[in-house]
């Protein structure tokens, strides 16, 4: 059976981001003037996903309110011959069927995916973090469908980080099945470089089976004493087989400063209309400061 339905969990507090996000929740804040999340409900659109299921939580409504119809203010840009802008504007709240579900308190990623249970139903499903964008020719969601399709297993996207990161993330120990595939066989979440398995870092994109839900269920808190997806994965990885791929393509962490920064240069740099200033500009910079 096709994987049509992803889950985006949005209901974090976005810590990092205060005071930013002390009324507008993180997932909002635009990498140039679009929210961090419609690059990632497009990719799940692009991927082939029919419907998404946002977890949310308290001061969150305005996701949903960004992929709905404006008539107002599509009537008054009518009006003012932005017909263009009317547009983009439809297009958005076309592009997807979304549902919402509430996490009424932020007990932590796996939770978050649990409270999707009866809106997922017994069906395999991705998971997309809006914290992470990524940039490729092939969605990386898409890419781990494709492997998912194959082998009816779930899948997490991975990608190698430099060992002095690895405290940053969930990291495998796998067996490598082939280029970019590997079978998990253990992880461990936030390990010092020393205890690492690995340098290959679970990132914000997952397929999962519905047998992850029993086991979110039982799944006692964790790290940070939130319930953890990685505690539910691993013990799903001993029930079944889980794959991790390692995905193509460039990833940035827009729940973090720099890489936020990163990201809001490097889609800059990817607009025809602001290439040239941009790069203009940073090089002004590095000029100066080596000057
Ligand atoms: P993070 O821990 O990175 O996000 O969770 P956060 O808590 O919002 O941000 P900081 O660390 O305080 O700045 C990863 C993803 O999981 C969601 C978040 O919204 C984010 O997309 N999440 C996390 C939930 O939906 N519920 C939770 O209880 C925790």
């Amino acid at each position: 059976m096709k994987i049509k339905k992803a889950v985006i969990p949005v209901a974090g507090l976005g810590t990092r981001f205060l005071p930013a996000t002390k009324t507008v929740p993180k997932e909002l804040l635009p990498i140039l003037d679009i929210p961090a999340i419609q690059y990632v409900v497009q990719e799940a659109v692009e991927a082939g996903i029919q419907e998404v299921i946002f977890v949310t939580g308290r001061g969150k409504d305005s996701i949903e309110d960004h992929f709905d119809a404006v008539p107002e203010l599509e009537q008054i840009l009518e009006e003012r011959g932005q017909t263009e802008v009317v547009k983009a504007l439809r297009q958005i709240a076309d592009m997807i069927e979304v549902v919402s579900v509430r996490q009424k308190r932020p007990l932590g990623l796996g939770h978050a995916v649990l409270c999707a249970r009866d809106l997922v139903g017994e069906e395999s499903f991705a998971v997309l973090l809006a914290d992470d964008l990524i940039d490729s020719d092939i969605p990386c969601v898409r890419q781990l469908l494709d492997v998912y399709e194959e082998k009816k297993e779930s899948v997490l996207a991975l990608m190698r980080v430099p060992a002095g990161e690895v405290r940053r993330y969930g990291v495998i120990k796998g067996q490598s099945l082939s280029d970019r595939l590997y079978e998990v066989e253990d992880m461990v979440e936030k390990p010092k470089p020393e205890q690492a398995p690995s340098q290959m870092a679970i990132i914000g994109r997952y397929i999962l089976r519905p047998e992850i839900f029993p086991i979110l269920e039982t799944t006692q808190s964790g790290t940070g004493g939130e319930i953890q997806l990685t505690d539910g994965l691993l013990q799903l990885a001993r029930k079944r087989k889980v794959y991790g791929y390692e995905f193509a393509g460039e990833r940035y962490d827009v729940g973090d400063k720099f890489g936020f920064v990163r990201a809001t240069i490097a889609y800059a740099l990817k607009r025809p209309e602001l290439n040239g200033q941009v790069m203009d500009y940073l090089k002004s910079i590095v000029e100066n400061r080596s000057g």
